[in-house]
């Protein structure tokens, strides 16, 4: 890890990328706007989340991870970050060795320094990263979205991604976390992604991870999620609710984790992983189906995914967890490794059931979920 670099474990690489550049400003170069998805990485590449990435990938390393999961250096990578033009746009690109790059209301971004141009084969993509080609699947919608020629190149970024106004206070960049999680002496960190209100499965394998390590950093993504998922501002008052109700304060850390979702199930949850390895956490709670969407991934191809990685290639440890349900016989949460309970006695939860349970308006029991958060998702759904 470089001296400089705080925290329990080296960002991914090693060095903690900072691509920021407050004095930059608008040089009259050709123009490339940005989509939601789009600006979400460069925000993620300008603050270091992305480390090693220092802009969006060329045509090897784009290559390299769609077919093998690998950037060329043999670190794991295992989504691709491109920026694919919108060919309204080609034109007066043309070979300009510098863009600046604009966000859908011509809000200046920053600068990439463009030293590859490809064209990509979207269907090929969406079933090597997302395993299917269809256009029902969220993910692969908004890659079909996107042009197919991708400038790529290291950028300059001047501007941070806008958030919803809840999650904003949360915003704690891997700098950041890395040095919060420095001052409280935490060595060991489990990180934990979601983009749901924490329902007691979550609340479950969350405290289980932490009884063998130092601190968890609860990591809601806040970038752009499928329009039925709960807004950032509502989750944020949830988790609060439930870390002073719930949790030792002392020992977690809530930040927010600017991103977009994909629903790339395996392969993101490898991606989510390597983000977290740059906040600085040492771990990473995968559950079932993580990042997954309707039944396009198995419920645990999540962990397999991670079968043939080695440490070399992604440092950060995965910590593993079966569905787990609220158990009858038990009385508490369980999984099938720690209940003999038979499957009338369990309860499944899911973020999704909540949802359809908020939409006929019907309260979420406490199976399922802590009664504050309830009050809240109930509040939120009834002014909706
Ligand atoms: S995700 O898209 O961010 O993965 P979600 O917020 O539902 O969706 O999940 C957050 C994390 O909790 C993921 O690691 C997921 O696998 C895990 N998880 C969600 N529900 C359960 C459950 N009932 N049992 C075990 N793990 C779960």
């Amino acid at each position: 890890m470089s001296a400089a670099t705080p925290g329990p474990i080296a960002p991914h690489g090693g060095t903690l990328v900072n691509r920021l550049d407050d004095g930059l400003t608008e040089g009259g170069r050709p123009r490339v706007t940005l989509s939601a998805r789009q600006q979400a990485d460069l925000d993620l590449i300008a603050v270091g989340a992305f480390s090693p990435l220092e802009g969006f990938m060329d045509q090897a390393t784009y290559e390299s991870v769609i077919t093998g999961m690998r950037l060329p250096s043999g670190l794991a990578w295992s989504v691709p970050v491109t920026l694919a033009v919108q060919p309204d746009e080609l034109d007066a690109i043309g070979d300009a060795t510098e863009v600046d790059m604009v966000d859908e209301s011509g809000r200046f971004l920053g600068v990439i320094e463009v030293t590859d141009r490809y064209e990509t084969d979207q269907r090929r993509e969406a079933g090597l990263v997302y395993g299917t080609e269809e256009e029902a699947h969220p993910g692969v919608a908004s890659l079909y979205a996107h042009g197919t020629t991708c400038i790529a190149g290291p950028v300059r970024v001047a501007a941070r991604l806008p958030l919803d106004p809840g999650a904003v206070p949360f915003l704690l960049d891997p700098a950041a976390s890395r040095a919060e999680f420095d001052s409280r002496g935490w060595r060991t960190v489990v990180g934990f992604q979601t983009r749901n209100p924490i329902h007691r499965a979550h609340e479950y394998i969350t405290k289980v991870a932490l009884e063998t390590v130092d601190g968890l950093f609860l990591h809601p993504l806040v970038g752009e999620t499928k329009s039925d998922d709960i807004p950032a501002d509502v989750r944020m008052r949830c988790y609060e609710v439930l870390i002073e109700g719930y949790y030792p304060k002392e020992r977690v850390v809530l930040g927010v984790l600017p991103a977009a979702m994909r629903y790339a199930g395996p392969r993101e949850a490898v991606l989510h992983a390597i983000l977290r390895q740059n906040y600085g956490c040492t771990h990473f709670i995968v559950g079932r189906d993580h990042a997954g969407v309707g039944n396009y991934y198995g419920t645990y191809d999540a962990h397999r995914v991670f079968d043939d990685i080695t440490r070399e290639e992604l440092a950060i440890q995965p910590v593993f967890f079966e569905h787990s349900f609220w158990c009858n016989l038990t009385g508490g949460m369980a999984t099938t490794k720690t209940s003999p309970s038979s499957p009338e006695q369990r309860v499944f939860l899911s973020g999704t059931k909540v949802r359809e349970m908020l939409d006929r308006g019907e309260i979420p029991p406490v199976e399922f979920t802590r009664p504050e958060v309830a009050k809240i998702l109930i509040e939120a759904y009834s002014t909706a």
